[in-house]
């Protein structure tokens, strides 16, 4: 069903699916007109992830003053909000219900449509977002703490996974062996920050399932690492740390490059929270150069979750299936479609 949406239709988006709670107003699916992101890392740090009853109740208090922020910074009343969009899933339940709840009862309030947004294919549009000229088909490297996978994106609903992770996400490794070496959560930006201190050819840490496909594999590294560290004790934290992000961002340059020349990719982006990682995005816009196809980095703030990557997904959404029904739920483990 198409629905009646043009350049100035202006979208509410929310997402509230794991540790961040944000709102955003976007015109026409790429007019940022404000986008707030409250993020609870500090509430989850000292038990090392995110506890989800905590992010809950955290996404309960602090949704309300967010979108109100996010309305007052884009000069808009809810006169001017044509439509409110929510993430639906995949993530935390209890987390994702808030923003759902939220934004139906907004839309019935206001009297728009609500549009519910896939996560995974909302961080595809924090690329259309700064880049709107980009030009299908793309590969998309989506690289975030509950997925890694390799997207092929033919237009807007029309793509399908040509690569994913067997076991470990990428940020969940990185999660992981951070805790490990006692840096903290989260665990992605601390290993970034340290391994500009660290020889990253110190120890030379497996590259698992390299010449085999499109799918990855992170578990073998993890294990590893926590090996090596056991049996040599004395080794430098640095060390370890840019070693093993060196073997991450190996894998992942080598199989985006290998995906985009293997279905004729006019373009390669990256997408989801470990897209701000340092390392990866030096090499991946070499990648994309070697290769001759147009890259494109989302900055770094939309690289992680925020919710005008949700508002501009809703605005294609709304533009190819029209409004999503009120009695459609929450699910924590959707998937992409094919
Ligand atoms: O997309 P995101 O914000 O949330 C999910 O949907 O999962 O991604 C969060 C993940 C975490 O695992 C975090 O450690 C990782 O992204 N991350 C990074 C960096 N910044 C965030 N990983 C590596 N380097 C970074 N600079
Ligand atoms: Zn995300």
């Amino acid at each position: 069903m198409d629905f009646d949406i043009d350049p100035t239709t202006t979208i509410l988006g929310i997402e509230t699916s794991c540790d961040e709670t944000a709102a955003a107003v976007v015109s026409g699916g790429n007019d940022i007109r404000s986008s707030v992101v409250s993020s609870q890392v500090d509430l989850h740090a000292r038990f090392g992830g995110v506890v989800p009853e905590i992010a809950s109740r955290a996404h309960v208090e602090l949704l309300t003053p967010v979108v109100a922020e996010a309305m007052v910074s884009a000069g808009v009343d809810n006169g001017g909000i044509d439509a409110v969009a929510a993430t639906v899933g995949p993530g935390l339940i209890g987390s994702l219900l808030v923003g759902v709840s939220a934004a139906k009862a907004l839309a019935l309030v206001w009297d728009v449509p609500f549009v519910g947004v896939n996560h995974l294919e909302a961080h595809f549009y924090a690329s259309f977002l700064e880049d709107p000229t980009l030009e299908p088909p793309l590969v998309v490297l989506l690289v975030s703490g509950g997925h890694t996978m390799l997207v092929r994106f033919d237009d807007h609903g029309k793509y399908r996974v040509i690569g994913e992770t067997i076991d470990d996400a990428a940020g969940e490794a990185f999660d992981k062996v951070a805790r490990f070496l006692g840096l903290g959560y989260p665990g992605g930006p601390a290993i970034d920050r340290i391994s500009s201190e660290g020889d990253p050819h110190a120890i030379k840490f497996p590259r698992a399932m390299y010449d085999e496909g499109l799918d990855f594999s992170f578990s073998g590294l993890k294990t590893s690492v926590i090996n090596h560290v056991r049996k040599h004790p004395e080794v430098r934290t640095e060390d370890v740390a840019a070693s093993f992000q060196q073997a991450v961002v190996d894998v992942l340059v080598h199989k985006a490059k290998k995906a985009a020349v293997e279905h004729g990719a006019k373009g390669l982006c990256l997408g989801g929270g470990v897209a701000a990682n340092s390392l990866l995005r030096e090499r991946f816009l070499d990648a994309c150069t070697e290769i001759d196809v147009h890259g494109f980095l989302p900055s770094r703030s939309m690289c992680t979750d925020n919710a005008a990557m949700v508002a501009a997904a809703a605005w294609y959404r709304l533009r190819d299936d029209g409004p999503t029904p009120l009695d459609v739920g929450a699910d924590p483990n959707l998937g992409l479609k094919h």
